[in-house]
């Protein structure tokens, strides 16, 4: 499968991850974007895109935004850990509705391929890190479970009916236009925006845990690869770094980008937070041919100027 000339949708495709892959794409394929726009925002469409504003909740905007599509991009998600944490139901009915109802009208109108995007979230705090792929998933939230739900949804579409899936497990994704303005966004997307603002960072826990920090440009080759590599269907792959660094010392390196001591408060751990979450790339090199090119130094420099 090729990636020009396509008909290509993108579920979320106003969000933060979903504009980039919409963007990216638009250059020599036909993309639509459907988005309930709740999260995501009207500015983030890329010029010369089709629009559809509707919610992977309701069954009929999602069968009207498939017709004629090949390739299916599913960002279309409540991202928020703490958010779920509060309304699991509501984080269910999009994760999991929204994705079951993506992939009937899939099977139903002969798109080719989904790539969903699934979430390290589910490995909760896994027995190895670097964590493969086969390690046994134990999700500590309810966003981590429905995530689950949703990928095993498309490996069951895959086996049962034949549609092509393939489920990426994102790991800290970060980089320009994720929404910074809830107080659940991305750990990257407020310290930026506060360190602009002049304002003090705060830190939930002893700033001991740790992440594996993707950059969006990646995590958009990643979907690329996933769409058009050949043999991959039913699996998942993990795209991170393989590179785990704590909050603590990501402050460290934004204080130097900075050139200056930032002010930093401590706060109670959250509820449902992974203790270290790091990706064994390996399954992913391999298979999808993805490695990683943005260094955590010089996205946190783009990040702290744009
Ligand atoms: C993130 C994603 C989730 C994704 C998962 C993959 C978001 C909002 N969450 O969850 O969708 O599936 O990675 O593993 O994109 N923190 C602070 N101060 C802050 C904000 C956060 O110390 O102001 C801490 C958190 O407690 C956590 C870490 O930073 O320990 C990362 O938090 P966050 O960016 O919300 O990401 P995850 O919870 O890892």
């Amino acid at each position: 499968m090729k990636l020009k000339g396509a008909n290509v949708l993108v579920t979320g495709g106003a969000g933060f991850i979903g504009s980039w892959i919409a963007e990216t794409l638009a250059d020599k394929n036909n993309v639509r974007i459907l988005d309930a726009l709740i999260t995501g925002k009207k500015q983030n469409i890329p010029e010369g895109v089709e629009f559809i504003k509707g919610d992977v909740r309701n069954a009929g905007d999602v069968r009207a935004a498939v017709k004629g599509v090949d390739i299916v991009f599913h960002q279309a998600a409540n991202v928020q850990i703490p958010l779920s944490i509060e309304d699991p139901v509501f984080d269910s009915d999009v994760n999991v509705r929204g994705t079951l109802n993506v992939m009937e009208a899939c099977r139903k109108s002969g798109v080719k391929r989904v790539v969903y995007a699934s979430s390290s979230a589910l490995y909760g705090n896994p027995e190895k890190i670097p964590t493969p792929e086969t390690c046994y998933p134990d999700p500590l939230s309810p966003y981590g479970t429905s995530k689950m739900a949703g990928e095993y949804y498309t490996k069951v579409y895959s086996s049962l009916y034949g549609l092509e899936t393939v489920s990426l497990r994102y790991f800290n994704v970060y980089g320009p236009r994720q929404n910074p303005d809830s107080p659940y966004s991305g750990v990257l997307s407020i310290f930026s925006k506060n360190i602009k603002e002049k304002r003090s960072l705060t830190v939930f826990g002893d700033g001991r845990q740790r992440r594996d920090f993707v950059n969006v440009r990646d995590v958009v080759e990643a979907n690329i690869l996933a769409a058009t590599a050949d043999g991959v269907s039913g699996e998942a792959f993990n795209i991170g770094t393989g590179i785990a660094v704590s909050i603590n010392e990501i402050i460290s390196m934004l204080g130097k980008i900075a050139g200056k001591n930032l002010d930093v408060m401590y706060s109670e751990r959250r509820q449902g937070d992974a203790r270290k979450s790091c990706a064994d790339t390996r399954k992913a090199r391999e298979e999808l041919g993805f490695s990683p090119k943005i260094g955590l130094e010089e996205g946190l420099r783009e990040l702290l100027q744009s």
